[in-house]
């Protein structure tokens, strides 16, 4: 008998969090996915940690009544200001961005020396380089505000957002860590950052991407517990396999939005890279 597929539910403050539903279906094809995309009270990156960990645990339960069997909390700012909270409201495993990014930034980096960039809330914790620093790196975190909006308006590759980056990255490789060789992305919006980032990066820095560290982090762990053993399709197999499930409403991928439905297929789709047919609105009563 073939056992039913794992419900993997992942949370954001938005829309970002789709950058880690792609690199989860890319490597758990066969799972299902709730994603819950908190849009009416986004930003989190510029909330205090007691605000963040009240509306991360809320919607951390809502997922888990809608059948989540694990919960990816795609977000940076909730993991590094509200994970031990959600760990400790919920029965099922939880698995935050944050050390998996750590651990693939430290195994990358032969300096020792990590740039970590992210919102000013996950700075303010310092929850990288807690982190980083548990893995015998040193860390410099800088606080990117303006990337968040940038990247929403559509401006991936806009001068404007060049000359931002450019100047949120000279600050941030300086000084003790000018020989930084690595730049850790750890806010959902900036993968569609990358090639911006790349471009203006010296070759000698790796770029990790806490969305792809974390996806990989949940697809070992399902492989150990022998859940859902990944079989990781060729590229063009997952795309075609997530736009399929996406026509044809099913439980495959199922998306809640605490904001506009119309808003949310629309900018979401740019995250996902592809049309978001259905979005169900969800009140979250505090
Ligand atoms: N999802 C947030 C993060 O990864 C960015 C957007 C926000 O501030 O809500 O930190």
């Amino acid at each position: 008998m073939t056992k039913p597929a794992i419900t993997i539910g992942v949370f954001d403050s938005g829309v970002g969090g789709l950058t880690v539903l792609r690199e989860l279906a890319a490597r758990i094809p066969h799972a299902n996915y709730l994603y819950f995309g908190d849009t009416a009270r986004l930003p989190y990156g510029s909330k205090s940690a007691e605000t963040v960990a009240r509306y991360a645990v809320g919607a951390a339960h809502f997922l888990h009544q809608q059948g989540a069997d694990l919960l990816v909390i795609a977000c940076n700012t909730a993991t590094a200001l509200a994970l031990p909270q959600i760990r400790a409201a919920l029965p099922i495993p939880v698995e935050g961005v944050i050390e998996p990014g750590a651990d693939a930034a430290a195994a990358a980096s032969s300096a020792q020396q990590v740039v970590v960039v992210a919102t000013q809330a996950t700075v303010a914790s310092h929850a990288y380089r807690r982190e980083l620093e548990a893995r015998g790196c040193a860390a410099h975190e800088k606080a990117c505000p303006l990337l968040v909006p940038l990247v929403e308006e559509g401006w991936t590759d806009h001068n404007v957002t060049r000359q931002v980056a450019q100047i949120y990255l000279d600050e941030a490789f300086a000084g003790a860590f000018a020989a930084a060789d690595v730049l850790l992305l750890g806010c959902t919006h900036y993968p569609l950052l990358r090639p911006l980032l790349r471009s203006i990066t010296p070759k000698s820095v790796t770029i990790v991407d806490s969305a792809e560290s974390t996806a990989k982090a949940v697809a070992a762990h399902l492989a150990q517990s022998a859940n859902c053993p990944p079989q990781p399709a060729p590229a063009h197999q997952q795309e075609a396999a997530l736009q399929a499930a996406e026509r044809a409403p099913s439980p495959l991928l199922q998306f809640y939005a605490t904001d506009s439905a119309e808003k949310f297929k629309a900018l979401g789709s740019r995250f996902l890279g592809y049309a978001i047919a259905h979005v169900e609105h969800v009140d979250l009563k505090e």
